[in-house]
């Protein structure tokens, strides 16, 4: 570099990603790679915004019925908790659990997930905390020292529903093989109002354009891209047969892109499409949990309908 900055560490996981999904006729880039530590405190906040209320809902949701959840977990049992990121709301269920053996917070940003670790050893020291780090659109593997305890999974905050179909049974399905597992807690938005549901992916002070564009930023700190932000809008849009949200960002310009040693070619107004939150109706969850092998048990949801928390219990 000419500033004799260090070069940062190439990541070839990236590139190899962006260069499948930049080449594909319909280009798209992985979400999971929206996460490093700078788009995970993007993301934090998007859950404090105006426009979005998927936080609060399900966190009013998770106060209210602390007990009922915290109870599925047997004492001295193991709450394993997916996309954990500060594990905010976590804290409901284990200060509603003190009976609780064990933590397993699984996420993809390892600088995250070591913060929101210390905070968690200092805060409940009875409780033995296994973070790890791991991309869980893969199966992850458990801490050995796992084995003999009763688990209960816990995935708030409709995060399945950025997750392709397949992935998703397939994640859930993994969790159902666990031994001695008890129950399974899914946070899942419910489809509603479309306007409301763009603006929480739309908000006015761009927040969520900045944690979509971050993408594009890590393509060139990490894999020697030569995006310009600024030549790319981003958009949200309902798609009523998938039923989910699209976020993408689409050039502004027609334009010739470099990406490691290769040139990516865009047309003026061509989309990468860069994430969905697929919506859901409590038909459309029952069908998704059997196919995985468990069986919705409870939807708690809030007063309008807008969010539940399902409680599924394995299907024998
Ligand atoms: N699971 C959340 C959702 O789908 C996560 C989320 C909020 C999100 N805003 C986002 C994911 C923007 C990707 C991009 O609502």
């Amino acid at each position: 570099m000419m500033d004799g900055a260090p070069l940062p560490p190439p990541n070839p996981d990236l590139l190899h990603d962006a260069l499948a999904g930049l080449t594909a006729p319909k280009k798209s880039l992985p979400p999971k790679w929206l996460y490093d530590a700078r788009g995970s405190a993007l993301f934090e906040a998007i859950t404090d915004l105006p426009e979005y209320d998927l936080t609060r809902t399900e966190t009013a949701i998770l106060r209210a019925e602390a007990g009922r959840l915290a109870r599925l977990v047997p004492p001295g049992g193991a709450l394993v908790e997916f996309g954990s990121g500060a594990s905010t709301k976590t804290r409901t269920l284990l200060d509603a659990g003190p009976h609780l053996g064990a933590y397993v917070p699984v996420d993809i940003s390892e600088a995250f997930l070591a913060e929101t670790a210390t905070a968690l050893r200092r805060d409940y020291p009875h409780l033995s905390i296994h973070p790890v780090a791991a991309d869980f659109t893969a199966p992850v593997a458990l801490p050995a020292e796992l084995a003999d305890r009763s688990k209960v999974g816990f995935f708030p905050g409709s995060t399945i529903g950025n997750l392709d179909p397949a992935i998703a049974v397939r994640l859930l399905a993994h969790a159902r093989g666990w031994p001695d597992v008890r129950a399974f807690v899914l946070g899942i938005d419910l489809v509603k109002d479309e306007a409301a549901m763009v603006a929480a992916y739309d908000d006015a002070a761009g927040v969520t354009a900045a944690f979509i564009a971050n993408i594009l930023v890590r393509l060139n700190a990490e894999a020697a891209g030569e995006f310009d932000p600024a030549t790319f809008a981003y958009r949200a849009t309902w798609n009523v047969e998938a039923a989910r949200i699209d976020m993408e960002l689409v050039s502004r310009r027609a334009q010739t892109i470099r990406l490691a040693d290769h040139e990516i070619p865009f047309e003026a107004g061509e989309p990468i499409h860069v994430s969905a939150s697929r919506k859901y109706t409590s038909d459309s969850v029952a069908a998704l949990v059997c196919d995985a092998g468990w069986h919705l048990d409870k939807m708690l949801t809030d007063p309008m309908d807008r969010f539940a928390v399902a409680i599924l219990a394995p299907e024998v």
